[in-house]
C-alpha cells in the first residue's frame, strides 16, 4: 500500500487483497474490523469519516495484520477479543473462538437453571459459556473447568465482564477432581470433531488448539468420558447439556440413554442443525420414559 492512504482507500485496497487470496468470505467486514481495531474506533466511525488519512503508523499496523489475515489467522486472534452473548471476550490462540451457535446451549441452560443454581462449564476455554450464564444469573454458583492453564488465564481476565463473585476457576481433566452429587446442570461445549476431518485444515481452525477441538472415537470420546462423569456429578434430577456435532445427534442421545439419564431431547440451531442435546439424572428411580425428539 502507498502512504497517507483514507480511510475509505485503505478499507477497498484490503478488502481486495483479502478477495484476491480467498482468505475469507467476509472481506470487506473483516477489513473493517482490523481497521477499527488499529485507529481504536467502531466501524460506524470509519463509515462516517471515510475520507480522514491514517498516520504512517496506522497504516503501518493495520497493512501487518492485513497481511496475516491474508496467511490465515482468525480475525479474533488479530484483535485479541470476541463478543459473546454482547460479551467482549478476550481471545488468544490458547482459546476456542467462541461461536454464535454457542448461544443455543446458553440459551437451553438459561431455560434450566433457577437463580441458585450450582453449575459446571467443562471445557470453558475463554469462559464464554460461564459467564453468559453468570451475566444472567450472578447468584448462581459456577465452576469453569478446563484442561489448559493457558485457556484458563484468558478466562480469568475474562471475569471482569461480569458482576459477582460467584464464578470460580480451576484446572483439571474435566471432573475428574470434583466431588460427586454437587451439580444441578452440567455444561460442556467438548471437543468433538473427528481427528480425520478435512475441515480441521481448513480456514481459521488451523489456528485453534488441537486440543479444543478434537477427540478420538470420531469426536465422541470427550462427550463419553463427560456422559459418564456427570451421572457421578449431578444432583437427583439435574440436567446434562452437551453441544455436539450436527451429525453426533443419534450417537450422543443412544450414549446417554445407555447410561440412564432420562428426558433425553435435541435441539437444533436457528439453521435447523442439530447442535445441542440434554438429558436430565433419573434420580433414585430407575429411569423410564427415555425418548429422544
Ligand atoms: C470446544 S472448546 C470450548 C471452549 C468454550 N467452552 C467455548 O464454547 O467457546 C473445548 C475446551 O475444552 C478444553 N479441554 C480439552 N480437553 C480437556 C480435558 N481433558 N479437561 C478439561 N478441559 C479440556 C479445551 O482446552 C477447550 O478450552
Amino acid at each position: 500500500m502507498s502512504r497517507h492512504l483514507s480511510i475509505e482507500k485503505a478499507l477497498g485496497t484490503a478488502a481486495a487483497q483479502l478477495t484476491k487470496a480467498g482468505a475469507s468470505e467476509t472481506p470487506k467486514l473483516d477489513a473493517e474490523v482490523l481497521l477499527a481495531h488499529v485507529i481504536d474506533r467502531d466501524r460506524t466511525w470509519l463509515m462516517t469519516w471515510p475520507e480522514r488519512t491514517l498516520t504512517p503508523e496506522q497504516q503501518e499496523q493495520f497493512e501487518s495484520l492485513v497481511a496475516r489475515r491474508v496467511a490465515g489467522e482468525p480475525v479474533a486472534y488479530l484483535t485479541g477479543w470476541r463478543e459473546f452473548w454482547s460479551l467482549p471476550l478476550q481471545v488468544n490462540p490458547a482459546t476456542l473462538i467462541p461461536r454464535p451457535e454457542t448461544e443455543l446451549l446458553v440459551e437451553t441452560a438459561l431455560q434450566l437453571m433457577t437463580p441458585d443454581s450450582t453449575v459446571v462449564d467443562l471445557g470453558t476455554g475463554s469462559g464464554a459459556i460461564a459467564l453468559a450464564m453468570a451475566s444472567e444469573f450472578p447468584e448462581a454458583r459456577i465452576l469453569a473447568v478446563d484442561a489448559s492453564a493457558a485457556a484458563l488465564a484468558v478466562a480469568n481476565r475474562n471475569r471482569r465482564q461480569v458482576d459477582g463473585n460467584r464464578l470460580a476457576l480451576m484446572q483439571g481433566h474435566w471432573g475428574d477432581a470434583l466431588a460427586p452429587a454437587q451439580f444441578d446442570l452440567v455444561i460442556s461445549n467438548p471437543p468433538y470433531i473427528d481427528p480425520e476431518d478435512p475441515h480441521l485444515g481448513e480456514g481459521d481452525v488451523r489456528f485453534e488448539p488441537r486440543s479444543a477441538l478434537a477427540a478420538a472415537e470420531q469426536g465422541l470420546a470427550d462427550i463419553r468420558v463427560i456422559a459418564e462423569q456427570s451421572r457421578q456429578l449431578l444432583k437427583a434430577g439435574g440436567w446434562l447439556l452437551l453441544e455436539h456435532g450436527f451429525a453426533q445427534k443419534q450417537a450422543v442421545a443412544e450414549l446417554l440413554i445407555a447410561l440412564g439419564y432420562c428426558e433425553v431431547e435435541c435441539h437444533a440451531d436457528l439453521s435447523g442443525q442439530d447442535r445441542v442435546t440434554r438429558g436430565r439424572h433419573p434420580g433414585d428411580q430407575e429411569s423410564t420414559g427415555n425418548h429422544f425428539l
